[in-house]
């Protein structure tokens, strides 16, 4: 289902450890932004202002550390208790349906024009989509960078044109991938218990806003 689909919600598991034995036959946990290979989904006060995981707020759509070389090939989240206030979805999209969806100068500005992305061991850049070689396509792509210079920007954030990776045109593939992202998404609630696992390279994902306090995930970055 994961090569077919692109993601795959896993139900009936035995708690946590079952889901880390999963994920392992997979690959290979990487660490994430703060070393650990663990990084908590959950809303810790002071993040009210950013479109930032430990935040409540929406996070538009986005591959995950794209300032990583490789990015993280697959993401998981684990369900310790999922949003009971009717939000909190993680959204997917499969790159081969926005394909169809975008013209040919919105395809080109993906392939075409290479941007910097800020990353660990500093900007790397590279185009948002190129294929491998044996003709894999890589995705990179976020839309707070393009719209906002910063992958958790600030919610009020609105940076000059000159200042954004690929100025407005940029920041107008943006909008437009976020209008199609929000008409064609997948919206999963992933079950308290549940592991959902997406292919990064692949899908764009985005986090609907909530309320509910006790919602609490998971989250990992598996490479290959
Ligand atoms: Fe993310």
């Amino acid at each position: 289902m994961l090569e077919a689909d692109g993601y795959v919600v896993v139900e009936r598991l035995e708690g946590q450890p079952e889901a880390i034995e999963i994920m392992q036959d997979i690959g290979r946990f990487v660490p994430q932004y703060t070393g650990a290979v663990e990084h908590e989904v959950v809303h810790r006060p002071g993040n009210e202002g950013r479109a930032y995981s430990q935040s409540r707020n929406t996070i538009r759509c986005h591959t995950e550390a794209p300032g990583r070389l490789p990015s993280p090939r697959h993401l998981a989240l684990y369900c310790h208790r999922q949003a009971r206030c009717g939000g909190g979805h993680t959204d997917l999209l499969d790159l081969k349906a926005l394909r169809k969806l975008l013209g040919p100068a919105e395809h080109a500005l993906l392939t075409d024009r290479s941007i910097a992305f800020p990353g660990p061991a500093g900007p790397i850049t590279l185009p948002m989509l190129y294929e491998e070689d044996d003709g894999r396509p890589v995705l990179r792509f976020s839309y707070n960078l393009l719209t906002a210079a910063d992958y958790d920007a600030p919610l009020d954030a609105a940076p000059a044109p000159e200042h954004l990776p690929l100025g407005r045109e940029g920041a107008e593939l943006a909008r437009r991938v976020a209008e199609l992202f929000d008409q064609y998404r997948v919206q999963v609630l992933v079950p308290d218990g549940a592991l959902l696992i997406w292919d990064n390279q692949r899908m764009l994902h985005a986090r609907s806003e909530y309320e509910d306090e006790g919602r609490h995930l998971t989250r990992y970055w598996i490479d290959a």
